[in-house]
């Protein structure tokens, strides 16, 4: 047993009362955090994981979860966007606080809610996530307050946008207006595409709303510049490269991502700084100006083209799979950043100098039609990896395909190649029948 101290009355007041001071305004310097984390996807295990790192965070929900996620944090069986449940679960759980990952959750008014309610939540309001889910309202905020991006028409006529389409040629870009999950873009690089897509979009609604966006194709290198934003406050993540399309040599159908990596050599310091100046910030301050305030995640998916560096698309939250080698290489203790960033305070951000290299295995037919359900063995002979669950669930304890992506394997070394190298090997220890990966991840860099 302990030996216990005496302590005088005084002094127990005193800290006390300092407990209590700490309590009401400084969720920074407390211990015994609890914290819910929402979504299902490889994004929010590596959001639970690194959230597990902080010495002040001891208990970490995440809704619904998945399997992997059950592993480190306590799954809680509530879809990300019934956001009453949400509610009343972090109410009676005293979660100190709650980190969104997906869009669909903001979109549902999640951050609105719960801060209506007195909860600390770090996503942001519905009003501010158009950033993402109306690609319309996005590319008129850039056009209004003069930040980098394509040129672009939106249409909700099908023969005014053909006839749109026939003016400019192609390439050209269409963009369903709304929330597809990285599946309502279309890069037509024939005139036929570029019917077919308007067709899906405005003629049978493949996705469900009447709008859509015709852009300028624009080439160059592609990435991702993710930041931590409350207000006009702007702190940037390392930067990292996503790979959208389904097979090697970028071919194939768009995804929502299978693989990526951290950091970008081929984008130097001053194309950062120009991101962060000319797009990043300006962005948040636009939002603020427009009486939506951002708090959370703004991602920026940026695209460096010989006329300089242009946004492709906004997201209103941490990218998927970006987030899985951006947070390994995060040092800090993500729960500090997090609370400085809602309470205004400058966040300390430091990363890791060694390279980060992840690969998404996807069932076979991602991103067009897939099963599910088939044995994954051997995940834990995986050595010196990190594997993030992306689509998996337990049937009694055989590990079993959930999804479309499944498995994300993420790697760090000091080069790219070396990482690279170890995640491969690693990989190939998997034993499962349905999947397939790109083997060609971080190609542009290595
Ligand atoms: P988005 O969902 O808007 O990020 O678009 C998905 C992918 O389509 C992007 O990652 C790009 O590879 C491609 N894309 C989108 N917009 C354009 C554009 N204006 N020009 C060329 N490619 C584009
Ligand atoms: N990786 C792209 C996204 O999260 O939308």
């Amino acid at each position: 047993m302990k030996k216990s101290k005496f302590i005088p009355n005084f002094f127990v007041k005193q800290i006390r009362n300092r407990s209590i001071n700490f309590a009401e305004n400084n969720t920074h310097n407390r211990n015994n955090m609890k914290v819910l984390v929402i979504g299902a996807g490889g994004r929010e295990h590596a959001i639970c994981a690194a959230l597990g790192k902080s010495p002040k965070v001891t208990e970490i929900y995440c809704a619904p979860g998945n399997a992997g996620i059950a592993r480190i944090a306590h799954c809680v069986a509530i879809g990300d966007t019934e956001v009453d449940e949400l509610l009343r679960f972090a109410q009676t759980h005293s979660v100190d606080l709650t980190v969104v990952g997906p869009e669909a959750a903001l979109a549902a008014g999640i951050a609105d809610l719960f801060t209506q309610h007195g909860l600390r939540i770090f996503g942001a309001s519905k009003h501010a996530t158009r950033i993402e889910s109306s690609k319309e309202f996005a590319k008129n905020l850039m056009m209004k307050y003069d930040i980098p991006t394509a040129d672009y028409a939106v249409f909700a006529d099908y023969t005014e946008a053909m006839a749109y389409v026939e003016r400019h040629g192609t390439p050209i870009v269409i963009k369903y207006d709304g929330l597809a999950a990285g599946k309502g873009v279309v890069v037509a690089m024939t005139h036929a595409e570029a019917e077919a897509a308007l067709h899906d979009m405005l003629m049978v609604h493949k996705f469900g709303s009447d709008r859509v966006i015709i852009e300028e194709f624009i080439q160059g290198q592609e990435f991702s510049f993710m930041c931590f934003v409350n207000g006009t406050d702007v702190y940037p993540m390392a930067l990292a490269q996503d790979h959208k399309r389904a097979f090697e040599g970028d071919l194939g159908p768009n995804t929502g991502g299978m693989g990526a990596y951290s950091p970008l050599p081929f984008i130097t310091a001053e194309d950062r700084d120009f991101a962060l100046n000319r797009i990043m910030k300006p962005t948040a301050n636009a939002l603020v100006a427009e009486g939506c305030s951002f708090c959370g995640v703004l991602y920026g998916g940026l695209m460096k083209t010989a006329k300089g560096i242009k946004v492709i698309e906004f997201n209103a939250r941490f990218g998927d799979p970006e987030t899985e080698v951006v947070l390994p290489r995060l040092t800090s203790d993500i729960f500090d950043v997090f609370n400085d960033v809602l309470d205004r305070r400058t966040p300390c951000i430091e990363w890791d100098s060694r390279a980060a290299i992840g690969f998404v295995l996807a069932s076979k037919g991602y991103p067009e039609s897939y099963r599910k359900g088939f044995e994954i063995k051997h995940l834990d002979t995986l050595k010196g990896v990190e594997v993030f669950h992306m689509g998996t669930k337990y049937d009694g304890d055989r590990l079993l395909t959930n999804g479309g992506r499944v498995l994300f394997v993420t790697g760090l070394a000091v080069t790219l190649a070396e990482a690279r190298e170890n995640v491969l090997t690693e990989i190939a220890k998997i034993d499962c029948d349905n999947l397939f990966y790109r083997s060609d991840i971080g190609y542009q860099a290595i």
